[in-house]
Parts: structure tokens; sequence; C-alpha cells
């Protein structure tokens, strides 16, 4: 399974990528609004570019057809790993035809149902963002999307990777994992507890106490 940083944040990005625990970013219009800073959107998606040699989601912010057409061509433009993200509209499915067909990664975001998923991946999308936890918060289960749309590709041979999005916590991930999803997109604070196990810090405060015991017998 990949691991994707879902953030804007450079500082981040730089953390992560530099301590190899990532495969690519994804971003989006709220995530950038939050870490933009004084920089033009298209130079923070350069430098993540620069940053992370993996897939990096970069998201139009057109509504119509022909405006995410031209706005995707326009971002893929910044960098050789740009993956165009674009919202699960029936505009933003045309958009995607027409981008996969020009041979322009796609990755089709908003997506809470399993036929929203198959939809896009028959438009040509590279990637489908399901949003696990937005569905979870609303009281159904995220997870089954990701389940039913393994499956879906699976019967199909669709190749489109399928990315787990809105991560709440590291059981998603896992779940997420267990059923095959390609892709796993989290936030910092959670790919930072997906390393953490209470009894991992305990086992080694006592295996550091104990040896701290002896250790001085050989000065
Ligand atoms: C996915 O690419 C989105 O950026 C993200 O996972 C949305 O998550 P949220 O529900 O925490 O905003």
């Amino acid at each position: 399974m990949k691991f994707f940083l879902d953030t804007a944040s450079l500082a981040e990005i730089k953390w992560a990528s530099e301590a190899g625990l990532i495969d690519g970013v994804t971003t989006n219009p709220s995530l950038m609004a939050k870490d933009l800073g004084d920089l033009d959107p298209r130079e923070v998606i350069r430098r993540i570019c620069e940053m992370v040699p993996g897939s990096v989601s970069a998201e139009v912010v057109s509504l119509g057809a022909e405006e995410m057409y031209q706005e995707g061509k326009e971002l893929a433009k910044i960098a050789d790993n740009v993956t165009v993200k674009v919202p699960m509209t029936e505009a933003g499915l045309i958009a995607t035809k027409r981008l996969a067909t020009d041979g322009i990664k796609v990755n089709v975001t908003l997506c809470f149902s399993s036929m929203q998923c198959l939809m896009a991946a028959k438009a040509g999308a590279a990637f489908v963002s399901p949003f696990i936890g937005r569905v979870d918060d609303i009281g159904q289960v995220g997870m089954d999307i990701i389940s039913e749309a393994r499956q879906m590709f699976d019967n199909y041979g669709f190749d489109t990777e399928i990315l787990a999005a809105s991560i709440r916590h590291p059981r998603h991930v896992a779940d997420a994992a267990l059923i095959g999803a390609d892709v796993a997109t989290v936030p910092t604070k959670i790919l930072k507890q997906m390393m953490l196990h209470p009894l991992t810090d305990k086992g080694l405060s006592q295996f550091m106490d104990d040896w701290n015991k002896v250790s001085s017998k050989g000065e």
C-alpha cells in the first residue's frame, strides 16, 4: 500500500519525504488555503513536486468541463508528477475523460459511493478518492465504499487506483489495507500516530532501564 500525505504544508512534506515515509501527496483547495502563506498556488505545487517524486494531486477550482480541462492541462505542465484532481461531477467526468485521453493522470475526488468510483474509473481516472471519514461522520460505513469499489475494479480489470481519503485514524488505514486499497492519504498527525503504540514506548523504557542497571558494571 502506498502512503500519501494529505497536506499542502511544505514543512510537513519535507519532513515526511526526507524520512522516506511517503509515496506521494494530495492537496485540495481547503488545504492550500490553509498553508499557502504568501506563495502562489502553482509555486506551492511546484515545490511539493520537487520534494516528492511520486504523484502530487493538485485540484482544479473551475466547475465547467471545458474550464476544468484547460485548468487541468495548465496544472499538469507544472511538473511530470502532477496528478490533476477533479471533483466527482458530470463536468468532472467529462474533463477526466479528456485529460486522460491526453495522457494526463486524474484523481477523481469527493467520491461518496462505489457507483461514483466505477463511473470515475470508466472515465479513465488514474485514482478515485472515496472519503471514508466524512461518510462515517453521517452515520454510514465509509469503508464499505472501499470494499465495493475493490470488488468492482477487480471484476472488470480496471487499473484505477483506490485512494482511501478523509482518513481519521490509523484503524481506517489498516482496514483499507486489508481490503486492498492501493493508497491511503493521511494527514501528518495520523502518519505519526501510525508509528505509535503505548506498549512500544513501555517496552523500550523497560529495556533501557534494565540495560542501564548493568551497563555501569563495565565502567
Ligand atoms: C483527499 O484527497 C482529501 O484531501 C482529504 O482526504 C479530505 O479529508 P477531510 O475529510 O479530512 O477534509
